[in-house]
């Protein structure tokens, strides 16, 4: 039997940084109330034509030096992204041939804070079935491009940054199980309204950017979150307490900190980076877990569970062996 390990992970955040004071002059807002309400202190922001990709071919190659590999050795790219470069080709095939791999499949993945997730659960199938023996993995998100700067109550949440892991066949697990879902039904609670085929050329300015009923997601989030993290352990047969890690998709502290709650979890065991990223949607979960790899708090051995939640609405979570 093949299972699927993490090899090495990468990271990478823009250098401009942008503290609460920094928006206190660009909107009516407070240091204090953006802390009160999400836990976000700063954000990094993508330089002045530094595009998702650029981002990702970083997060990318400290992933594949940590793994211990070259290049030539990743056989599958999957890409989360909401905002690629170009409509097309995809991200994933811009990032590939700039890290110079020739003819391996490689295709990005749409699911809002969820991409990570949802690459997650597909690379993990590539390598149980013997289809990919090292997928490059990777979150990377421009927000900073999608919000409106005028609009208090979404442009301090977000920010822009990298994630990405190796995922390598294993005779050991490695991840343990992946569960993906969504429902249809919420799109107009989290979007950005403007699209390819709605005309984006001729809509309303405010269309291209993120509209958000930030109280109605809160509810459904930490509601959601709550379901999955139980639908895992139950399926996994692990109880709760054994966790070692969570490594939540960072949008609120509020959120993040409900969501150990529900675990049982102290929060000294929650790894929390939305204080330093704030949102950077798919690449937030690759990023929070490159943090605590490097740092040393997440070690080889430790169990770890992941979950997100995001438009669509979209959401899921991986137990893994890390
Ligand atoms: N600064 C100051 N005041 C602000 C503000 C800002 N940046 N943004 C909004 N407000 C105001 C609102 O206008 C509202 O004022 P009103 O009561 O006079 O109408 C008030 O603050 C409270 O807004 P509300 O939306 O009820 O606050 P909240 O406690 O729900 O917190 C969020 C707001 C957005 C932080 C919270 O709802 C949230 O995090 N939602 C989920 C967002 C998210 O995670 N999205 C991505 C999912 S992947």
């Amino acid at each position: 039997m093949t299972y699927a390990r993490i090899a090495g992970t990468g990271g990478y955040l823009p250098e401009r940084v942008v503290t609460n004071k920094d928006l206190e002059a660009m909107v009516d807002t407070t240091d204090e109330w953006i802390r009160e309400r999400s836990g976000i202190k700063r954000r990094h922001i993508a330089a002045d034509g530094e595009t998702t990709s650029d981002m990702a071919v970083v997060a990318a190659r400290r992933a594949i030096e940590a793994a211990g590999i070259t290049s030539n050795d990743i056989d599958l790219i999957i890409l989360a992204t909401t905002t690629p470069d170009k409509v097309f080709p995809s991200t994933a095939c811009i990032v590939q041939r700039r890290l110079g791999i020739k003819t391996i499949p490689a295709f990005d993945v749409q699911a809002a804070c969820s991409g990570f997730i949802y690459a997650f659960d597909i690379a993990n199938r590539f390598i149980k079935t013997d289809g990919a023996r090292n997928v490059l993995i990777i979150g990377s998100e421009t927000y900073s491009r999608i919000l409106d700067w005028t609009d208090r109550a979404t442009c301090v949440l977000f920010g822009d940054g990298a994630g990405a892991v190796v995922l390598q066949a294993d005779e050991e697990a490695g991840v343990i199980s992946t569960h993906i879902h969504s429902d249809g039904e919420f799109e107009e609670l989290l979007h950005v309204p403007a699209g390819i085929s709605s005309g984006y050329a001729t809509v309303q300015r405010e269309a291209a950017y993120i509209q958000m009923k930030g109280h109605e997601v809160f509810r459904k989030a930490v509601g959601t979150l709550g379901k999955i993290a139980r639908e895992t352990l139950a399926d996994a047969n692990i109880d709760k307490e054994e966790i070692d890690w969570l490594v939540p998709h960072q949008a609120n502290l509020r959120i993040i900190t409900a969501a150990a709650k529900k675990l049982g979890l102290p929060m000294e065991r929650v790894i929390v980076t939305v204080d330093e990223h704030a949102n950077t949607s798919s690449a937030s979960i690759p990023l929070a877990l490159d943090v605590a790899v490097r740092d040393g708090r997440i070690k080889r051995g430790d169990l770890l569970l992941f979950e997100a939640f995001g438009a669509g609405f979209t959401w899921g979570s991986a137990l893994l062996r890390f």
